[in-house]
């Protein structure tokens, strides 16, 4: 028997797109102009994505995401439901964000919550957020970081668990980019 849709699908991708094959991208998303995704992205429904998104090769969005103007998302993400990524964020590759504290436990799956990362924050390669965290704007993620609670504005947080090393303010070397 075929797919009875009981509601009316809200589908649109904006001028522009670069949507590299093989990428899957199911019913019901909103996306803007601009919209790239390379090879193997695969982005499941009821997502908002907004202008001059870009999603790397083999990453992998849920459902009910919200990704804001400017974004880049490098390889190998994972992109778990209810995950908020404010404008001009960028994640690198093999970053994983989590929305399930506790695994298996029906208290958990009713409670599912992915991070919120903040306006220009950068996620360093091989980061894990965990559930629930809020990164602040502009904040620098090492690579290998375990983000387990949330992060101050500017804040550099590195290592497993997380721990604010600096402030980007203070890193003579980075030029904060508008
Ligand atoms: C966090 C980061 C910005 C720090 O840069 P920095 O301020 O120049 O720091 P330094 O290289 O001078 O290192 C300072 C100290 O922090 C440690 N450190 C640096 N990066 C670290 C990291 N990601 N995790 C744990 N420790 C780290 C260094 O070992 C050093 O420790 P020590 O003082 O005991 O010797 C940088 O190392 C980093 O991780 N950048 C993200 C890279 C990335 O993922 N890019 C993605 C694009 S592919």
């Amino acid at each position: 028997m075929g797919l009875i849709l009981k509601k009316k699908l809200k589908y649109k991708i904006g001028k522009n797109p670069v949507i590299r094959e093989p990428t899957i991208i199911y019913p019901d998303n909103i996306i803007g102009d601009n919209f790239q995704t390379g090879h193997f992205v695969v982005i499941r429904q009821n997502n908002k994505i907004g202008n001059n998104v870009s999603i790397g090769i083999h990453s992998d969005v849920a459902f009910n995401v919200i990704i804001e103007d400017n974004v880049r998302i490098h390889s190998k993400c994972f992109i778990p439901e209810f995950s908020i990524i404010k404008k001009n964020a960028w994640l690198g590759p093999n970053v994983v964000f989590t929305n399930d504290k506790y695994p298996g436990s029906r208290e958990g799956k009713s409670n599912l919550k992915g991070p919120i990362i903040g306006e220009y924050a950068k996620i360093g390669a091989n980061s894990t957020i965990l559930p629930r965290v809020k990164i602040g704007k502009y904040a620098l993620i090492g690579a290998g970081t375990v983000v387990v609670k949330d992060v101050p504005d500017y804040a550099i947080v590195v290592g497993n668990p997380g721990k604010i090393v600096g402030d980007i303010r203070d890193l003579k070397k980075f030029d904060i980019l508008d």
